[in-house]
């Protein structure tokens, strides 16, 4: 009876308190709920759109509840430092500060595709900051799952990549080479073998996917499509969120001897169209974002 009482009346004096003028001081301290957006990051200003729409459609999503953005790359934060003046954080450097303004519910949401090297090092944050307890810690701290986490995730991404290239696959002799990141000499990189099949269940023959980093690689892609003899034109497509370096350079770049669009050429397509357009910009997959979001939440 005693508990529920002082309970009641801490409740009636913290409602009565403006939320601002108890941040930050312990016990009394009322909830504050903020979304860190932890992406690689990218130094192209038009690829930076794709970063840009997942962080609005969070803030559309979850309107009360503070945004914000943090890079993973040291050497993009740097760049753009001296390019443009923009400071963007690490997640431990965004993560101090939200505990200093007195953010208590902290939902870091990840936009890589699998769960590679790169989202384990968020985890890896996330896990520290959750052990800190007291004045350093949040209460609450919880990391998003990325697009291709199972199965089911590599059938929905499937989905997506449908709708996505819809008028493309109309054309019954084109197919969609998609360039995933790959991330060597970890399991997780079995995601895109996963995502294949997804996409063979979906539409058989239609859809070659490789990485840049690790396999399957170009000239496995196009040993596949040469067993394929209906296959006549090519669409080119970075399977990232963002389309910046690679998907520029290493996918579509047609100075560099080494790039798919050349590699691919070499092989003997002649009809190859470049869709640049990180997945960061579709609305679906802003949609499932979101949803990751709202997951963690619960
Ligand atoms: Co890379």
């Amino acid at each position: 009876m005693h508990k529920v009482l002082s309970a009641l009346l801490v409740l009636s004096v913290l409602l009565a308190l403006p939320a601002a003028s108890f941040a930050a001081h312990g016990d009394g301290q009322a909830d504050k709920a903020g979304i860190l957006v932890a992406s690689f990051g990218t130094s192209m200003p038009q690829a930076r759109r794709a970063i840009d729409n997942l962080v609005n459609a969070a803030k559309t999503a979850f309107p009360g509840v503070e945004v914000r953005l943090a890079f993973t790359s040291n050497i993009i934060r740097r760049k753009i430092a001296s390019e443009r003046g923009e400071i963007i954080p690490t997640p431990v450097e965004a993560l101090a500060r939200m505990n200093d303004e007195g953010f208590t519910h902290v939902y870091v949401m990840p936009t890589h595709i699998i769960p590679g090297e790169e989202y384990d090092e968020i985890v890896n944050v996330v896990e520290a900051f959750s052990s800190l307890k007291g004045k350093y810690g949040f209460r609450k701290i919880a990391v998003g799952k990325p697009y291709l986490f199972g199965v089911e995730d590599c059938d929905q991404m499937a989905k997506v990549l449908m709708a996505r290239f819809a008028k493309q696959l109309r054309q019954k002799d084109t197919a969609i080479v998609l360039m995933g990141h790959g991330t060597p000499e970890h399991i997780a990189n079995a995601m895109y073998s996963q995502l294949q099949l997804s996409l063979d269940r979906a539409a058989y023959g239609r859809f070659f996917l490789g990485t840049v980093e690790a396999a399957p690689v170009i000239t496995d892609v196009i040993a596949k499509l040469k067993r394929n003899r209906g296959v006549k034109k090519l669409v080119i497509s970075p399977l990232m969120i963002v389309a910046g370096d690679h998907a520029n350079n290493d996918l579509a770049g047609a100075d560099d001897d080494e790039s798919w669009l050349n590699l691919l050429k070499k092989a003997g397509y002649k009809n190859i169209t470049p869709y640049l357009v990180g997945l960061g910009e579709d609305p679906n997959i802003a949609k499932g974002f979101v949803e990751r979001i709202r997951e963690m939440m619960k």
